[in-house]
């Protein structure tokens, strides 16, 4: 279980993270839903302990990560795919998935990545191609796949669909279910494309301007329509 409590995060004399508890169960699917500058790359940085300062409490699997780096925290199975994916520009497909085996989850090896190719149908013609030769949507699969390969217990997407067509989207949405179903991986997913979010997950939280205004499921979401026209304006 990875539980959130009182963070808040700063950037300089900024305050961007204002008090965010939240918690994924092993094995749950959460989405951070909210508009662009709200703070989810934040809030996913500052889980990581990659980049804001922090105050407040992050736990997994039920120990207090405190001043613990990130490198060490991906040992113990979160692993983040940034919302930027950073593909290795000058080495192949299935070269950047190889690259997981240095983040692998202790404990664990890390998967073949030839069979992890063949897991996002996507990436099977183009597995010898150079990372920067990729589209965007390639880009994102691969990241996907990468991150898979590492053994994740806990997988955070920040933004996967961002600037893709919407085809690639529909494909990314069945591997990435496809993925966390078959690995038992959980999920902590941060989007602005809500139809992308509720493939994906259970439970969502908005965030906005740094607070939670919001959680529950989506069933809960879409009974109340003032709540997604006033954060979500949709
Ligand atoms: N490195 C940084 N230094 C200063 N301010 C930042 C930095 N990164 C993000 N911010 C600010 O933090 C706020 C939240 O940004 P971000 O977490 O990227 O939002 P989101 O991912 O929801 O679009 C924004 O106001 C943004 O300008
Ligand atoms: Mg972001």
């Amino acid at each position: 279980m990875l539980r959130v409590d009182d963070l808040s995060a700063y950037y300089g004399d900024s305050q961007i993270l204002h008090g965010i508890s939240l918690a994924v169960p092993d094995g749950g699917r959460v989405a951070v839903v909210g508009r662009n500058g709200a703070g989810k790359t934040t809030l996913f940085k500052s889980i990581m302990n990659a980049g804001p300062r922090v105050a407040g409490h992050v736990s997994w699997q039920g120990a207090e990560l405190g001043a613990m780096p990130s490198f060490k925290r991906v040992r113990q199975g979160l692993v983040l795919v940034p919302e930027d994916r950073r593909i290795f520009p000058h080495v192949t497909v299935l070269e950047n998935i190889a690259m997981a085996c240095y983040g692998v989850t202790r404990g664990q090896a890390a998967l073949d990545p030839v069979q992890v190719v063949e897991r996002f149908p996507m990436l099977v013609p183009i597995r010898d191609r150079l990372g920067g030769q990729l589209s965007g949507g390639q880009q994102q699969m691969v990241a996907v796949a990468r991150a898979i390969a590492a053994r994740p217990k806990l997988m955070m997407l920040d933004e996967p669909t961002e600037g893709l067509a919407p085809v690639i989207v529909e494909q990314l949405a069945r591997d990435v279910v496809a993925a966390c179903n078959e690995s038992g991986a959980g999920l902590l997913l941060s989007e602005q494309n809500l139809w992308f979010a509720r493939q994906c997950t259970d439970r969502l939280y908005i965030i906005d301007t740094g607070h939670i205004v919001f959680e529950g499921d989506w069933a809960t979401l879409d009974a109340n329509a003032d709540v997604k026209h006033r954060y979500l304006a949709v």
